[in-house]
């Protein structure tokens, strides 16, 4: 018996109203040791710090995308492993929840990768990048959309994965993967594209670099029967109810926006092409006063480069864009990171976080997050870097 349990016990023996002290006290300490066991690190963001979740682990949820659902917020990302080989999906997604954005309580494995099934599409090993996760008010369910390499692929299955829950931490299941939009052509195609040119119909591409006109290869007509290929990723939900997938397609040269069907389950069909020949990657969007933004990167594997921004009036575009929105000292390596997701701040109409990843591919589990607020100048988005800030920077805009 420990020496506490002794005190206790002999306390306990005491009078009734002794008893009934130490009983109040022990539910107090009782109540204090369960608050305190969900550590409270943060009242601000730090951004490239260690970021602990409430059992004081680096959150682990790259490329990842925030879903508010019911009062609570929920961070969905790819859960890395120690090593070089953490860049491949060897557990799966991951789902945090939080209600103030600061603190994260760890939800567990959102959806798992397949164990024991060599010749499953999620199977461990594979490439599953950029998940987000939507919920149908239609159905009830959460979606989520993720970009997926089969194992062993060197980036050559360009297919686009969903899954789907009940519940907002899930788990959730695979449904299945494809190449988005086969046989369908873009709202957006000119005539003179739905011919493969004679000289490249059997163009064997090697992946990562393109002749010097992608337009002459004619990728949207390579792969119109057997879908377009999908790399990086996100989904956005316009006020109306309308949800819609960007994918970095065309061998990277070109990004489409795609209108998803009711159920958020499938292509509508309905897409466009946008930035054509650009090689832009990950995709992030939102929606402010009626106009759409956009923020995204250039294309150079896992080393940052310099964001690019744009806007339009209709999601279908014409896009304009806007340059880098970073600026300061390394503004044009983003802050040595890349986008991944826009995060609507909470109760304050119009202003929303710039959500970054600074990859560690020798350590992908050490993969940092850059936090930071969009400001809206000169007709343009800004981003500008922080040591330390919260939500109350907002509260001067
Ligand atoms: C850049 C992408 O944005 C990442 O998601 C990942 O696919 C790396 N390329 C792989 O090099």
């Amino acid at each position: 018996m420990t020496r506490t349990m002794a005190v206790l016990n002999l306390a306990l023996r005491g009078s009734p109203f002794s008893q009934k002290i130490i009983s109040i006290c022990l539910c107090c300490v009782i109540a204090l040791w369960g608050c305190s066991s969900e550590s409270n690190h943060y009242s601000a963001f730090q951004p490239g710090q260690l970021w602990l979740d409430n059992n004081d682990v680096h959150i682990n949820a790259h490329g990842g995308g925030i879903l508010f659902h019911e009062g609570v917020y929920y961070w969905f990302g790819e859960h890395k492993i120690e090593d070089r080989k953490g860049n491949a999906a060897w557990v799966g997604v991951h789902v945090y929840s939080s209600k103030d954005l600061y603190n994260w309580h760890d939800e567990g494995i959102a959806l798992s990768v397949v164990k024991d099934d060599t010749t499953h599409d999620i199977r461990e090993g594979c490439v599953l990048e950029r998940p987000k996760v939507i919920y149908n008010e239609k159905t009830g369910t959460f979606v989520m959309w993720f970009h997926l390499e089969f194992k062993g692929t060197r980036y050559r299955t360009a297919r686009s994965g969903v899954a789907v829950a009940d519940h907002v931490t899930g788990p959730y299941t695979y449904l299945r993967s494809f190449r988005p939009n086969a046989g369908f052509w873009p709202k957006n195609i000119k005539e003179q594209q739905k011919q493969v040119p004679s000289q490249y119909r059997d163009y064997d591409y090697s992946g990562g670099s393109l002749p010097d006109d992608p337009e002459k290869l004619n990728l949207i007509a390579r792969d119109y029967t057997g879908g377009q290929m999908a790399r990086d990723q996100t989904l956005f939900v316009d006020d109306d109810g309308s949800a819609y997938h960007l994918y970095a397609s065309e061998e990277n040269s070109t990004l489409h926006i795609s209108k998803l069907t009711d159920d958020y389950l499938s292509c509508s069909g309905e897409y466009v092409r946008i930035f054509e020949g650009r090689f832009m990657e990950a995709p992030a969007i939102f929606k402010h006063d009626g106009i759409y933004y956009f923020i995204g990167s250039g294309c150079t594997g896992w080393a940052p480069n310099a964001a690019r921004s744009a806007k339009a009036e209709s999601i279908w575009g014409p896009w304009q864009e806007l340059g880098n929105p970073c600026i300061g000292e390394d503004a044009e390596l983003t802050f040595h990171s890349q986008s991944t997701f826009i995060v609507p701040v909470p109760g304050k109409e119009g202003l929303f976080i710039f959500m970054a990843d600074r990859w560690r591919p020798e350590n992908a589990i050490d993969g940092r997050y850059i936090w930071l607020p969009i400001l809206f100048r000169n007709d343009r988005i800004e981003i500008e870097w922080l040591d330390e800030w919260d939500l109350r920077f907002f509260d001067h805009f």
